[in-house]
């Protein structure tokens, strides 16, 4: 049966492959990024499933907009991915700027409660599901990843807490591991002045032999728990090839 997704961070990367999954799956999905030419690329080739809005999500006032025009645009919410994020800044925390960390954590963390806060009624009415998009980082550390780790671990705890309060939604933290994608291009690009020289060489060997992941592969996984993730995930963080996984990860 057809349901209803929101996909942030769907202009590129593993967003829009989650997304291209789902509409895949003849599902209605409400798109947002803040680059409009992608978004509407999706829209132009799938006119009746997708709608968008381009908008920043540091600009927290935008969050019960996306909500009402994803209802208006298609009755109600089954779903929404947090996938959005951003790595910067990359500086070691003696040389960081506390502005530039909070507009991080606006990013990364502010922007996903202000969005999950105004769709909770919708997603109780649908016993609906919500995917985060974590990552190893919020577990370990690296050198200069101070603001993207720290985020991340806070929007993890954040699915720990909403499982808590709204029992009737599941959600699910999921780790993607080393995906191709953008993210990646800016770690080996920008991060060598704020990471440690042999963890930088590391994620560059790993781009350079072809270790990294197709967007497809996670988003796979993801667009899979969104759809149907069960009640005994609820809270949990898995990275996405995590044995515990294992029906989300099929074909
Ligand atoms: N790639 C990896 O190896 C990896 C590993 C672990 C976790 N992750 C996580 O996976 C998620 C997707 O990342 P990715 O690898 O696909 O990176 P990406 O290619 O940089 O994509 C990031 C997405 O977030 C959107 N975005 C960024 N800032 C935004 C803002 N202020 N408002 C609205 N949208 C914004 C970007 O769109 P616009 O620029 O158009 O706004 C883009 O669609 C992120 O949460 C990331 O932390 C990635």
């Amino acid at each position: 049966m057809s349901k209803v997704f929101i996909v942030t961070g769907a202009s590129r990367g593993l967003g829009l492959a989650v997304a291209q999954i789902l509409i895949q799956a003849s599902h209605k999905v409400f798109l947002v990024a803040r680059t409009e030419k992608n978004l509407q690329q999706l829209k132009t080739q799938h006119a009746t499933s997708v709608d968008f809005m381009a908008a920043d999500l540091a600009d927290l006032k935008v969050a019960p907009k996306i909500i009402d025009s994803a209802v208006r645009a298609f009755g109600k919410i089954d779903g929404i991915v947090v996938n959005h994020g951003v790595l910067a800044p990359i500086t070691k925390i003696s040389e960081s700027s506390v502005e530039e960390w909070r507009h991080a954590y606006d990013i990364n963390v502010f922007s996903a409660l202000a969005l999950i806060k105004e769709a909770i009624p919708e997603l109780r009415k649908s016993q609906g599901r919500v995917v985060f998009v974590s990552s190893g980082a919020a577990f370990g550390a690296y050198a200069g990843w101070g603001s993207y780790g720290t985020s991340k671990a806070a929007l993890t705890h954040l699915c720990t807490h909403l499982a808590v309060e709204e029992p009737s939604i599941t959600s699910v933290a999921i780790s993607p591991g080393k995906v191709d994608t953008e993210m990646q291009r800016q770690i080996r690009d920008d991060g060598k002045s704020g990471m440690s020289p042999e963890i930088h060489a590391s994620f560059v060997d790993e781009h350079e032999s072809g270790k990294l992941l197709d967007p497809k592969k996670p988003g796979n996984v993801i667009a899979k728990l969104v759809e149907g993730a069960t009640s005994n995930l609820n809270g949990k963080h898995y990275r996405w090839n995590a044995a515990e996984l294992a029906n989300f990860q099929g074909a």
